[in-house]
């Protein structure tokens, strides 16, 4: 595997992790303030970023690339309103499509097709993760952030199923 597409992989581990914590200091703070719905979407979402990170560190075990795993930068551990939450979650979700994009962009340089073949379930699940982002943040927008509107968003996030995410391959090298 090329040296620069290791690297790069290697940080969107770590990236993908970053999204996983950030989302668990969501989910913190949202049962901190009562928002029971919002804290178990978070939680469950953090989850599917945790496999997201294992997608990469899978992929890399499975070409014979070095795994190097990095300390972990998220420190903020509050929010306004679950409005500025999920301001927020937009912001870096479309942070992570753009980091996904310029992976693709470098797998298509370096003419690497496991690599780009790879990629591409992140470029679906970026669209996916960016629109489900963007419609929960325009309905808080709508009921504004208190009272029976939020209320009721809230129920509707706390349907979310918290499960164990998909790590795709290993167990050398089979499956998904
Ligand atoms: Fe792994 Fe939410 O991007």
């Amino acid at each position: 595997m090329n040296k620069l597409i290791e690297k790069e992989f290697n940080q969107q581990i770590k990236l993908e992790m970053e999204s996983a914590y950030l989302y668990m200091a969501m989910g913190a703070w949202a049962k901190a303030e009562n928002l029971d719905g919002l804290a178990t979407w978070m939680q469950a979402q953090a989850l599917e970023e945790m496999g997201h990170a294992m997608r990469f560190h899978n992929h890399l075990l499975d070409r014979g690339a070095q795994v190097r795993l990095q300390n972990l930068g998220i420190e903020k551990i509050k929010w306004r309103s679950a409005v500025e939450a999920f301001q927020d979650t937009v912001k870096h979700e479309e942070f992570i499509t753009s980091r996904i994009h310029f992976l693709v962009d470098l797998a298509n340089k370096h003419k690497d097709s496991p690599a780009r073949n790879f990629l591409e379930w992140f470029v679906k699940e970026q669209v996916e993760e960016e629109a489900t982002a963007n419609k929960i943040l325009a309905d808080l927008r709508r009921v504004g952030d208190s009272g029976h509107g939020l209320l009721m968003i809230d129920r509707e996030l706390g349907v979310r199923p918290i499960a164990l995410p998909v790590l795709g391959p290993t167990e050398a090298g089979a499956g998904a």
